[in-house]
This record gives structure tokens, C-alpha cells and sequence, in this order.
């Protein structure tokens, strides 16, 4: 990601480029919503096709403005080039500290109105209302709370290589990693793209070292638990869960690899909880088809990742309207149940009712409740929640080079990483 503050858009204007997709979009009009997303998946894609349809009952027009690749990288860059070319969405799927960094831009319209009018200041976790705001005032709208700490693995693939049990520690992962390597099965499915191997990576520092070393070393970005021999094991066990995985995997997406668990290629995924909307969309049954376990290691922690949408300013009184409904809508309790549903994740919006809700919604519910108190909650870095877009890329860019180049030492890993972590 760039890093927006760094380079004022003005000067951006000429690094971007500018797609005829973003030549060509018109803006929006009166009643008009225009929507930046990537959710693009088959559970993603059903999921935001749930916010279409709320706005279109309210009589609005949904611009629907999709732009494919997990993680968002891809429609981050499309984002830029629409607003510095000073045509604006309505709204763009914008998240963590970046929010901020668009709203310093001043791009972004206040919210205050809807959020007064709807009492969002009550209806939100403090922790995810603050990241909704700029100097007090709300600039973007959350979706969801997604857990990214957990493995997924096919129940069947588990039986026929005699694994009982969701693997609890790595020592219990790769014994049963062992199992399904042995019967001809791979026990790994990963997607090589950068954003996938830190999603593993940070599970595992998380589960290798726990959560005060994840909050000091990712989060905190302190260089002495990046240079401890905490960081060693956690890049060592890292590494010896590429050996699980198969040769097609780099630049795989992330919705195949779940495929490949689905359809019983595959032991393991490590992902996060949309790869839950993903086999939900296919039919499948969790605690049935498909399991869900914290990632090992991990069960006291949660590292969240809040889906949100940040709205740009607009010129006209009637888009301003419909942006308002469209913010409105988001938070509103209907909404957030079937989008939720649909998406892997679980409401954002408190002291909703999870009846419709499977056990792997109702454990992340509970461990999110949970670790509120203990203080296993943490921010998602490798999903934007928790460190400067700019550095965040830098530390991504060291571990997936650790990831697929072998001839980076553990030791060489460590020492990049501590330069990476102080980019600004
Ligand atoms: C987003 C999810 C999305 C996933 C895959 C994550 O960063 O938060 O909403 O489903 O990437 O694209």
C-alpha cells in the first residue's frame, strides 16, 4: 500500500495510474451510491449483494464498484486514482489506520449526523468507534468484526490420515501435518500473495509467542522483541510450515486455497473467517463439512480485522443523502445480521442476537467478549488494523521474501525486519 501522507495527492496524481475503469466511471448522481469494494468471492460477492439490495429498497441507485484481489490491494490503488483525479465513489471499503490517513487529506465527509441520529456511540465497541473517527468526528462506517487467528481443515481429510482433533499446539499441527502428507493428501493449502503469507505469519507469532510478544513485536513494532529468540522460533516455525504446502501455491488466491479444503485436496487453510462466507456459499456445513479451531496456540486471543467503509465528500444534496442511508444501513441491525451471516464474520453493532448464527460465529463472539477483558485482543496487522499502511507493507514485503526464498537465513529475516518496522 502507499503510504498516503507521504506523498500529498497533488504529487500522487502523477505516480498513479489511472484505469480506463476509472476514466470512464461518471460520478455519482442524486440518489446515486457508488460503491468501492473487493469483495468479489462467492461468499463476499453474496454478502455485499445484501447491502444492494437494502439500498435499493430505500429507492436508491447501487453503483456497484468491484475491483478483485483478496486483501485490497488492487482497489486500494483504484481508490487513489479516483480521488485524486477528483472523482470520488461514495463510499470505498477503507480500514484501520488508513481511515486516518485519508481523513488528514480531508476527502472524507462527516458522518456526525447519521452516527448522532443512530447512536452509534452506544451501539459500538469503543475500541472500533475510535478507529471510525478523525478529531472526534466519524469519517467511515463499520461492516463487521472478522477473526483472523484460526485454521480451517476438512473433517474428512483429519479421518482418512488419522488425525483426531484439531491440532491444539504446532507440536500436535505438524504431527497431524505429518498424517495428511503421508497419505497423499496436502496438509496445507496456502495462497502465495503477500497479505496470505502474513495472515499465517502472524498467527503464528501470536500462538509461538503469545500475545504480549505479538503486541510488542507487530503491533509496538519494538525492535527488542523483533531481535528476540521469540522471533527466531516464531520465523523458524513459519518456515517449516511452507514445507506442508504444494508447488502451485504462490499467487494462488485465497478462495481457491479454501476450495482445496473444501473439496478434500487439503488438510488445512489458515485464514481468516471469510473463508467461512466462502464455504458457507458452497453449501457445506461447519462442525459437519468443515471445522474451525483457533490457530494453535492462539485459543486466548484474537486478532481482530473490522471491515469499514469511509465516505468520501460529495457535492450534491441527494448523494450526500443517499450516503447518509448507506451509512445508516450499515449499521443498522438487519444489515449487519444477514451481511454477517453471509460473510463469516460477526455483527459489529452490540447486543445483537446470534441465534441464526453457527458455533464457529458464536466461539469468535464469545473469545471477542473474552479477550476485550484480557487483553488478547489485538489489532489484525496483515488486514490494516493495526500499523501504518507504510510500514505494514514494508514488514509484509521481509516475510514473504523469508517465505519463498530459503536462502534468507532466520537470522538475515530478523535483521530486515528490524529496518522494515521503522518505515514511515
Ligand atoms: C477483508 C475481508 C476480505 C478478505 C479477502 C480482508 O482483508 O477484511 O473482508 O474478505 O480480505 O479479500
Amino acid at each position: 500500500m502507499l503510504k498516503i501522507s507521504s506523498m500529498r495527492l497533488s504529487k500522487l496524481a502523477s505516480a498513479v495510474l489511472v484505469t480506463s475503469a476509472a476514466l470512464s466511471a461518471v460520478s455519482a448522481g442524486a440518489g446515486e451510491v457508488e460503491v468501492l469494494h473487493y469483495w468479489t468471492s462467492g461468499g463476499e460477492a453474496k454478502s455485499a449483494a445484501e447491502l444492494k439490495k437494502i439500498m435499493q429498497a430505500k429507492g436508491h441507485v447501487w453503483k456497484d464498484f468491484a475491483v478483485a484481489g483478496g486483501g485490497g490491494d488492487n482497489a486500494a490503488t483504484l481508490l487513489k486514482s479516483r480521488v485524486v483525479s477528483g472523482n470520488p465513489p461514495s463510499a470505498g471499503q477503507i480500514k484501520g489506520p488508513a481511515i486516518q490517513e485519508w481523513a488528514a487529506e480531508g476527502v472524507l465527509a462527516n458522518l456526525d449526523a447519521t452516527a448522532k441520529a443512530e447512536k452509534w456511540d452506544s451501539l459500538l465497541p469503543k475500541v472500533v468507534a475510535d478507529v471510525m473517527k478523525y478529531k472526534g468526528s466519524y469519517v467511515a462506517v463499520p461492516v463487521n468484526v472478522h477473526r483472523v487467528n484460526w485454521v480451517w481443515a476438512n473433517p474428512e481429510v483429519l479421518r482418512k490420515a488419522g488425525v483426531v482433533g484439531m491440532p491444539k499446539t504446532y507440536d500436535e499441527f505438524f504431527a497431524a501435518a505429518d498424517k495428511i502428507k503421508k497419505v497423499g493428501l496436502i496438509a496445507v493449502a496456502h495462497g502465495g500473495q503477500n497479505w496470505q503469507d502474513f495472515t499465517t505469519f502472524e498467527s503464528v507469532a501470536l500462538g509461538v509467542g503469545g500475545v504480549k510478544f505479538y503486541h510488542e513485536a507487530l503491533v509496538a513494532l519494538d525492535p527488542k522483541a523483533i531481535g528476540s529468540d521469540t522471533m527466531v522460533k516464531t520465523l523458524e516455525t513459519f518456515r517449516k510450515i511452507k514445507g506442508y504446502t504444494d508447488a502451485a501455491a504462490p499467487g494462488r488466491d485465497w478462495n481457491l486455497a479454501t476450495a482445496m479444503v473444501m473439496k478434500g485436496e487439503a488438510g488445512f487453510q489458515f485464514m481468516g473467517d471469510w473463508a467461512k462466507g466462502e464455504f458457507m456459499a458452497a453449501g457445506k456445513v461447519p462442525g459437519k463439512d468443515f471445522l474451525c479451531a483457533a490457530a494453535p496456540g492462539t485459543s486466548n486471543a484474537f486478532t481482530f480485522n473490522v471491515d469499514s467503509f469511509a465516505m468520501f465528500k460529495l457535492k450534491s444534496p441527494d448523494a450526500q443523502k443517499a450516503q447518509g442511508d448507506l451509512a445508516a444501513a450499515i449499521m443498522g441491525p438487519e444489515f449487519q445480521e444477514v451481511f454477517n451471516l453471509n460473510k463469516g464474520s460477526i455483527p459489529v453493532r452490540l447486543n445483537m442476537k446470534l441465534d441464526k448464527f453457527d458455533d464457529c460465529a458464536k466461539l469468535s463472539s464469545k473469545d471477542f467478549v473474552d479477550t476485550a477483558k484480557s487483553g488478547g485482543l489485538q489489532p489484525s496487522v496483515a488486514h490494516g488494523m493495526a500499523i501504518s499502511p507504510a510500514a505494514e507493507g514494508a514488514i509484509k514485503d521481509v516475510v514473504s521474501q523469508f517465505w519463498n526464498d530459503n536462502k534468507i537465513t532466520v537470522a538475515d529475516a530478523q535483521k530486515r525486519l528490524l529496518s522494515a518496522a521503522s518505515t514511515k
